[in-house]
C-alpha cells in the first residue's frame, strides 16, 4: 500500500515507528508491544518490546484457524530419493505439536537449545518449527558441515537436545549423517543429554543406547503441546556463520521483529499473496533456508517448496524448470552459481523446452555477486524479472533489492538496485566519512539495524560490537565494499575481509588456514578467494614448508586437501595447493592476500611499495601458472 518506492522508503527511515508498527499488525500477537524499538540501550536496540507473541502460531495454528488448513504447507521433492510428497498445514500443525511434545517430554524448555544437523527432509522443518512452538532456540548446522565444525557448534550452543537423521543424500551417494555426529559429540567437552535420530531408509543408523532415540519411535507415542508464548525479544535461533578466523559467529535473531520483517518481505519484495507456491532452492542449515524455505512463506500463508536435490545431475540441467512447471512455482530464489551449473550443462536452455512455466514470475537471485551473462542467459531464458538482491546471514532478509510489490525499477545489471525501507546505507571512508555517489568504500547501515537483523552474538555481546559496530559509532560495518551510483543504485564490489562465497556458501579463509598451519610439515601457509566460473569463488591454498621438510608438492596438495574436507567440509571446495618458497609480505610480515588475488584473477595490480621483496610475486605468478590461473 505504498505509491512507490521513494515514499515506502522515506517513512521507513524518518517514522521508523509508524512504518514497522503498521506492518507488526500483520503479525498475531498475544500482547502487543509497548513500544515499537526501544532505543534506551545503545546499541542494543529491541523491536516491539512488551509485545508477546509465538511465531510457531503464527506460522502454523493461524492459518489453520483460518481456513488454510487444507492447503499444502510444504511440497517436499526429492529426486534424489524420487519422491514427491505435500504436507497440508494441518498435518505439519500436527507433526509439530508432537514433536514439541517429544521436546517437552526430555525437558526442554523455553530458552534451552536445540541443534538440529539434517538433509533436506520435511522432518528438518518440523523440528525447527517444534523448538519455536516451545520457545526453544534452535541452532541448524549445515549438513555439509564436517565433525569438527559441528562440535565448535555444539560446544558454544549447548544443546540439550541433537535432532539428526541416519543419513543425507548426494548425488554420488548417500553421506551416513550419525558417525559424523557421534564423532562431532565425542570432540566437544559439552554433551547433549539426548539425540533423536530420524531413520532414513537409504542408511539407517546404529543408537547409542540411553543416549539416542529413533523419531519414528519417540513420535508414535507424543503427546502434541501447544504454543509458548514468548517475548517479541527473545531469540528464536542463532545461526553460525564464518567470520574472519576459525570460531564462527552465532548470529541471534528475535522472535517478534523476524515475523514482521519475513512477512512485510514476502508482499513488499517478493510481490507473492498467502496461497502462492514459492520455492527457494537453499538448504536449510542457511539463512536463505532459515527465512524463505521456512518461516516466511509459512507465517504468509504460501506454499514452500523444500527441495532434496541439484540444479544439474539429479537427474538433469532441466530439475529446475520441472520443478517450477509441477508445483506452479511463482517464485523461484536461488544463488546465481546454481543457474551457472544449468547454464554450463544447458547453454542453449534446451532442457526448458520440456516444461511449461507460466507460473513463473520472478527469480530472485543471491548470496554472492550476479555476474551480468548469468544475468542475461537466465533474462533471456526465462523472461521474467531476474532480480539480484543483496544480504547476509547477519540480516536474515534482504538489505538491498528491486521491491517488486512496491514498484518495480528499471534494472541496472551488477546491481542489486536500491536499498530495501528500513535500512539506511551509507558508504563510508577509512576515517568514517560518508561519501557521495559513485565513490567506492566500505559498506554500512546507520543504526537501528531494522527489524529481523541480528541482535547480537550469541552470549558474546562485547564480540557484536566489536565485529560489527566499533569500527564507526552509530554504523553497522556489512564487511562488503561497494558505492551508490547517483540513481541512488547500489553497487557490491565484494568483501573487504577474509570472507569468501563459494557457490553461494559463505566461509572464512582465515579459518581454512588456521587448519592448514597444523600441517606438520608446514611453516606458514595462506588461502585466497580466487574467481571460479561455475562457484563464483574458490580458495586456493599457498604453502610454504619447514626447513629441511623436503616434501613432493603433490602428496602436500593431497594433504591439505583431506585436512579441510575432514576438518571443514567438502562443501570449502579447496582442491588447489600451491607449495612455494616463501609468501609475499610488507616488511612488517603482512601477507599480501589481495596481491595474490589479482595475481590469480590475472588482473593488473600495483607492487606494493611495503613489499619485502617483489621477486616472491614472480615465484606465485609462475605457482599459480601451473595449476591454471595467472593467465
Ligand atoms: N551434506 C553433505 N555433503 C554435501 C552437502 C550436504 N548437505 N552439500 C554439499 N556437499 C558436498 C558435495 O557432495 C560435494 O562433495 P564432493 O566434493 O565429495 O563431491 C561438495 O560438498 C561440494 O558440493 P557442491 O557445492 O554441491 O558442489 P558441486 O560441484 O557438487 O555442485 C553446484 C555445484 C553449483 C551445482 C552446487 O554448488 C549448487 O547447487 N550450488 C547452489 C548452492 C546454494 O543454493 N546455495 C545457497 C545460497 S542461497
Ligand atoms: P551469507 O551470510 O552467507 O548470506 O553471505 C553474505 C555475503 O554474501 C555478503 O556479505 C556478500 O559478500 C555476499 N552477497 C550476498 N548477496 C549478494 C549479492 N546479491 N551481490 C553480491 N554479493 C552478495
Amino acid at each position: 500500500m505504498y505509491n512507490s518506492y521513494d515514499e515506502a522508503y522515506k517513512l521507513s527511515v524518518e517514522n521508523r515507528d509508524k512504518f514497522w508498527g503498521e506492518a507488526a499488525e500483520a503479525v498475531q500477537w498475544d500482547k502487543k508491544w509497548d513500544k515499537v524499538l526501544d532505543d534506551s540501550r545503545v546499541p542494543f536496540y529491541k523491536w516491539f518490546p512488551g509485545g508477546r507473541m509465538n511465531t510457531c502460531y503464527n506460522a502454523l495454528d493461524y492459518h489453520v484457524e483460518n481456513g488454510r488448513g487444507e492447503q499444502t504447507a510444504i511440497i517436499y521433492d526429492s529426486p534424489v530419493t524420487s519422491t514427491i510428497q505435500k504436507i497440508t498445514y494441518r498435518e505439519l500443525l500436527d507433526e509439530v505439536s508432537k514433536c514439541a511434545g517429544v521436546l517437552t517430554s526430555l525437558g526442554v524448555k523455553k530458552g534451552d537449545r536445540v541443534i538440529t544437523y539434517m538433509p533436506m527432509i520435511p522432518q528438518a522443518v518440523t523440528a525447527i518449527l517444534a523448538c519455536a512452538r516451545i520457545g526453544a532456540i534452535h541452532s541448524v548446522v549445515f549438513g555439509g558441515f564436517a565433525p569438527n565444525e559441528l562440535a565448535i557448534r555444539i560446544e558454544d550452543a549447548k544443546p540439550k537436545v541433537v535432532i539428526s537423521a541416519s543419513c543425507g543424500i548426494e548425488p554420488r551417494g548417500p553421506i551416513p549423517y550419525k558417525p559424523l555426529l557421534d564423532k562431532a559429540i565425542d570432540l566437544s567437552t559439552h554433551k547433549p543429554e539426548k539425540c533423536i535420530i530420524f531413520q532414513r531408509p537409504q542408511v539407517t543408523a546404529p543408537l547409542i543406547e540411553g543416549r539416542d532415540l529413533d523419531w519414528h519411535i519417540v513420535m508414535k507415542d507424543a503427546s502434541p503441546v501447544g504454543c509458548t508464548t514468548v517475548a517479541a525479544t527473545d531469540p528464536l535461533y542463532i545461526l553460525y556463520t564464518s567470520g574472519t578466523t576459525g570460531v564462527p559467529k552465532g548470529v541471534v535473531r528475535d522472535n517478534g521483529g523476524h515475523a514482521v520483517a519475513l512477512k512485510w518481505s514476502m508482499k513488499y519484495i517478493y510481490g507473492v499473496e498467502p496461497g502462492d507456491v514459492y520455492w527457494a532452492a537453499s538448504d536449510v542449515g542457511w539463512v536463505v533456508g532459515h527465512s524463505y524455505i521456512v518461516y516466511a512463506p509459512l507465517l504468509y500463508g504460501c506454499t514452500t517448496v523444500l527441495y532434496e536435490g541439484k540444479p544439474v545431475g539429479t537427474p538433469d540441467p532441466g530439475a529446475f524448470w520441472r520443478v517450477i512447471s509441477q508445483h506452479n512455482v511463482k517464485v523461484l530464489f536461488t544463488a546465481p552459481t546454481a543457474i551457472r551449473a544449468i547454464k554450463k550443462e544447458d547453454p542453449d536452455g534446451n532442457y526448458l523446452k520440456n516444461y511449461d512455466i507460466p507460473s513463473l514470475k520472478y527469480l530472485f537471485l543471491a548470496g554472492e555477486r550476479l555476474d551480468p551473462d548469468t544475468y542475461h542467459w537466465a533474462g533471456d531464458l526465462l523472461h521474467v524479472p531476474v532480480v539480484d538482491h543483496w544480504w547476509q546471514t547477519e540480516t536474515g532478509w534482504p538489505i538491498a533489492a528491486n521491491c517488486m510489490g512496491i514498484e518495480e525499477l528499471p534494472l541496472k545489471p551488477g546491481s542489486p538496485t536500491k536499498p530495501v525501507p528500513g535500512y539506511n546505507i551509507q558508504i563510508l571512508d577509512e576515517s568514517g566519512r560518508e561519501l557521495g555517489p559513485d565513490k567506492e568504500g566500505i559498506i554500512a547501515v546507520k543504526l537501528p539495524l531494522p527489524p529481523c537483523c541480528l541482535t547480537t552474538l550469541w552470549q558474546k555481546d562485547e564480540h557484536y560490537v566489536d565485529s560489527y559496530l566499533k569500527e564507526f559509532e552509530g554504523y553497522y560495518v556489512t564487511g562488503d565494499g561497494g558505492f551508490i551510483d547517483k540513481d541512488g543504485y547500489l553497487f557490491i564490489m565484494g568483501r573487504i575481509d577474509d570472507v569468501i562465497n563459494v557457490a553461494g556458501h559463505r566461509l572464512s579463509t582465515g579459518g581454512m588456514e588456521e587448519i592448514i598451519s597444523t600441517h606438520p610439515d608446514i611453516a606458514e601457509c595462506a588461502v585466497v578467494g580466487v574467481e571460479d566460473s561455475l562457484k563464483g569463488q574458490v580458495p586456493v591454498g599457498f604453502a610454504v614448508m619447514k626447513a629441511g621438510k623436503d616434501r613432493k608438492p603433490e602428496d602436500v596438495q593431497k594433504e591439505v586437501v583431506g585436512m579441510i574436507r575432514s576438518e571443514l567440509g567438502a562443501i570449502a571446495c579447496l582442491n588447489r595447493v600451491c607449495v612455494i618458497p616463501r609468501l609475499p609480505k610488507t616488511r612488517s610480515g603482512k601477507v599480501l592476500r589481495s596481491t595474490i588475488r589479482k595475481i590469480a584473477d590475472s588482473k593488473p595490480y600495483t607492487i606494493p611499495s611495503t613489499i619485502e621483496d617483489p621477486e616472491v610475486l614472480k615465484e606465485i605468478d609462475r605457482a599459480l601458472k601451473d595449476i591454471g590461473y595467472a593467465k
